[in-house]
């Protein structure tokens, strides 16, 4: 790929501040290697509302899908809380990712012994902790039809429907088979089978394209609740995790405490089109705009992009190898400066200016090198 597409879409809080230091970080490696970037920026989420009185604009659907990928901060905040629900900035969010058809979202969650003070457990049980969730993004009870809230006999009740198709769910084990298959060839599907209909589809479809397709790979199925404690008890255990939309958002926030801090953790949403690169972390509002928050997550969000959608996990490697740096040598946003020893609090741009030196650093050894 010698030239990139993006769509950078801020969103709201901290949002900009984090997308800044992840497209400076594309920017260098794109220099590097010969690829050229073509930035396009769009309000999205309470910006976009304040813009367009909508969280998302057809224009932005558009120039998403012509995009070859979709940079996003974050959104929302108390300032559109209480907008009506059809305009609340999660659903701009939910319609982009419905649109472009991002299926599988990638959330790796690695535990980083550089700053294990972060980590509510203790560093011996999760030292070494490094899997990826795949969580179907695109379905289940987030888009389940019918869904309301209505008044029967007086009093009102309030449903979802929580549905997966048997294509819904071979499409994203797929991509977690073949996620597994670059790994440790391990593959945990998590449901609630024992319960829910929909979960006992979920868990016949993927032994079925298991026997089918993917023998090499030892495959478990779990229960959500009980594999919620055991990824607390043992993260070291987790590979690659496959789930539903629900049980995907909540087990990589769990994922995300244990490796440290949220503002460390970036996703990947692919499909067939455009992925869609996010941080996990929120807009933080209570610290926008004051160089506090931690760029890292949306930067490694970048490195996934250069994975996945550049498919160039060469290039991928030095920017994680050049955060690597950045917090060996003692670097630490707010959010994960728990004053060690050999630690420096440092501001959001400085950050992203260590990562690029050391991503400078690490083209100009190989430029001499070769
Ligand atoms: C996430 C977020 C979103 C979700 C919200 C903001 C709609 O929590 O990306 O995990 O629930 O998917
Ligand atoms: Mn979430």
């Amino acid at each position: 790929m010698s030239s990139l597409r993006l769509l950078v879409l801020d969103g709201d809080g901290i949002g900009p501040e984090v997308n800044a230091q992840a497209l400076r970080v594309l920017r260098e490696v794109g220099a590097h290697a010969g690829m050229s970037i073509e930035a396009e920026h769009a309000a999205f989420g309470g910006a976009s509302l304040d813009a367009y009185g909508l969280p998302v604009t057809e224009a932005t659907i558009a120039l998403a899908k012509a995009s070859d990928a979709v940079l996003l901060g974050a959104v929302g905040g108390p300032k559109w809380d209480d907008v009506a629900p059809h305009l609340r900035a999660e659903r701009g969010l939910l319609r982009l990712r419905s649109e472009l058809g991002v299926f599988a979202n990638l959330r790796p969650a690695k535990f980083s012994a550089a700053i294990e003070a972060a980590s509510p457990l203790r560093p011996e049980r999760a030292r070494g902790a490094d899997f990826v969730i795949v969580r179907e993004l695109c379905g289940g009870i987030y888009f389940g039809e019918p869904r309301a809230i209505e008044t029967v006999n007086g009093e009102r009740r309030g449903y979802n429907t929580m549905v997966y198709t048997e294509s819904e769910i071979v499409r994203v084990a797929r991509v977690a088979f073949e996620t597994a298959r670059l790994r440790s060839k391990r593959l945990t599907s998590v449901d609630k089978a024992n319960v829910l209909e929909v979960s006992r589809l979920w868990r016949e479809v993927v032994t079925d394209l298991h026997k089918r397709e993917y023998s090499d790979i030892t495959l478990d199925h779990q229960y959500v609740d009980s594999y919620a404690m055991k990824m607390v008890a043992n993260p070291r255990d987790a590979d690659v995790v496959v789930t539903g939309n629900l049980f995907g958002d909540i087990l990589s926030d769990l994922a995300a405490a244990l490796s440290g801090s949220l503002g460390m953790l970036p996703s990947a949403s692919l499909g067939e089109g455009p992925g869609l690169y996010e941080p996990v972390h929120g807009s933080a509002p209570d610290i926008a705009g004051q160089a506090k928050a931690n760029p890292l997550g949306a930067i490694l969000s970048s490195a996934l992009l250069l994975e996945h959608t550049v498919k160039r996990p060469d290039l991928a490697k030095i920017v994680n190898d050049a955060v690597q740096g950045a917090l060996d040598a003692g670097l630490r946003t707010g959010d994960i400066a728990w004053g060690d020893a050999g630690t420096r609090r440092v501001n959001t741009v400085e950050m992203g200016d260590a990562v690029v030196a050391n991503i400078r650093s690490s083209f100009g050894s190989k430029e001499t090198r070769a």
